[in-house]
């Protein structure tokens, strides 16, 4: 408990380097990707925006690190055959007024739409549930050669973004993809050193943080985003989550994000959050509570933060170091200039719907919604809370051309 802490406090990390305020943008993929998978203007200018709006510490939507594995149609791609030019243009307009900016990394395993692979590839040929597995193809299990060659992908890909001006990296270990398969038991059930016990199912993603940190250094900021649990019959659980946090910080991580759930169950974006928890604001700090007990790296929760008293109390609190904040900075990229400037701001979101709940699920509507609004501001228009839900699903069918009519085959 410190009650004197306050959102527009500085925060120092492991690696020395100082983020000026508390307030840290959590990753959205923005689908501003172009043709061969390079930032688009748009992505630049949005970075602009949000750096101006006073963040802390900003972080990239997922960044990808291999070309022929996209989580989504207009991804980013950062590797050898980059325009790293517009890499740069991104990353120095993103860190203006002092703002950190790091770039998430991901594969997304077998997260793929089936209209972007056929075979995905994932620890174990275990398909998706929940309705997914009509969208998503059945996985085929890595080779022990692949599991290899993915380490190293993480690893150039953080090495060129330090390269052309970014300020850290974060690794996505969370909401199922990759790191998060390798480290669920439902999801990764090998019976060679990537799988079976805890120990082994985390070897991954302390390995892709031990490739990334021999090639970016001890002096530059290397964080990871990790599932409090994935809140799924057999799945990841708050307990193997503390395990893998403690590993982490022996190893020397310098900030871990809370969140959880995956697409087949999606806490992270509110589903299944008891109305008490819901009421507190954020979905995890009952599990951030537990985690500060044992480790001493720097902390930050995201989801559900909505208003300026429950952030400070949360950091006050002592639970968290950082306030993730991830769809409220979709409508308000100004978000922590307001917040630091009065105490009593709060802001709140719509819930878009079409109305019909299979269409909204189909378009996974809480998420375009929000990316339609990245849109407007790359290009240079006011985010729209009264964006009509419609438009957007329209837009999307639209902009997936001749894959929406493989996509309802499938
Ligand atoms: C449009 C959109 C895209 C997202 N993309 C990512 C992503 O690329 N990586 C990630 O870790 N989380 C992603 N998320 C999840 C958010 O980072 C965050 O965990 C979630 O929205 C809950 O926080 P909030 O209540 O502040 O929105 C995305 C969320 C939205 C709405």
């Amino acid at each position: 408990m410190n009650d004197t802490i306050q959102l527009n406090h500085a925060l120092e990390l492991n690696s020395g380097i100082k983020v000026h305020n508390r307030l840290f943008k959590s990753a959205m993929s923005e689908q501003l990707g172009d043709k061969h998978l390079n930032p688009k203007p748009e992505l630049v200018e949005l970075y602009r925006v949000w750096a101006e709006g006073g963040i802390g510490i900003s972080v990239t939507g997922n960044v990808m690190v291999d070309r022929s594995a996209l989580g989504e149609p207009r991804n980013v791609v950062l590797d050898q055959h980059s325009n790293l030019d517009m890499f740069r243009s991104w990353a120095k307009n993103g860190t203006q007024q002092n703002t950190q900016l790091w770039m998430q990394l991901n594969h997304p395993g077998k997260q793929v739409p089936a209209i972007l692979s056929e075979v995905p590839v994932a620890p174990s040929a275990i398909p998706l549930t929940g309705g997914l597995e009509k969208g998503f193809n059945t996985p085929r299990a890595l080779t022990e050669a692949e599991i290899l060659e993915i380490i190293e992908r993480f690893a150039t890909s953080a090495s060129l973004a330090k390269k052309t001006g970014f300020t850290g990296i974060q690794i996505h270990g969370a909401h199922g993809y990759l790191v998060s398969q390798f480290l669920s038991p439902r999801h990764n059930q090998r019976t060679d050193q990537w799988g079976g016990t805890p120990e082994n199912r985390m070897r991954f993603v302390l390995e892709v943080y031990r490739a990334i940190r021999e090639k970016v250094g001890n002096n530059f900021p290397v964080g990871i985003k990790l599932n409090s649990a994935d809140f799924m019959k057999d799945g990841f659980t708050e307990d193997e989550s503390m395990t893998v946090v403690k590993a982490l910080d022996s190893a020397g991580i310098d900030l871990i994000e809370i969140s959880g759930g995956t697409y087949e169950s999606p806490s992270m974006m509110g589903a299944n959050v008891k109305e008490s928890t819901r009421r507190r604001e954020a979905y995890f700090l009952e599990y951030a509570e537990q985690v500060r007990q044992h480790v001493s790296t720097r902390l930050v929760v995201t989801g559900g933060f909505r208003s300026a008293k429950a952030m400070t109390e949360a950091l006050q609190s002592g639970a968290t170091d950082m306030i993730g904040v991830a769809r409220p900075m979709a409508l308000q990229p100004d978000l922590p200039i307001r917040l630091i400037n009065d105490p009593s701001y709060r802001i709140e979101l719509p819930n878009p719907t079409t109305g019909i709940a299979a269409m909204d699920q189909m378009s996974m509507l809480g998420i375009t919604w929000f990316e339609a609004q990245l849109q407007r501001i790359g290009k240079k228009q006011q985010p729209k809370p009264k964006l009509s839900s419609w438009f957007v699903v329209f837009q999307m069918f639209a902009g997936l051309g001749k894959h929406a009519f493989q996509k309802r085959r499938a």
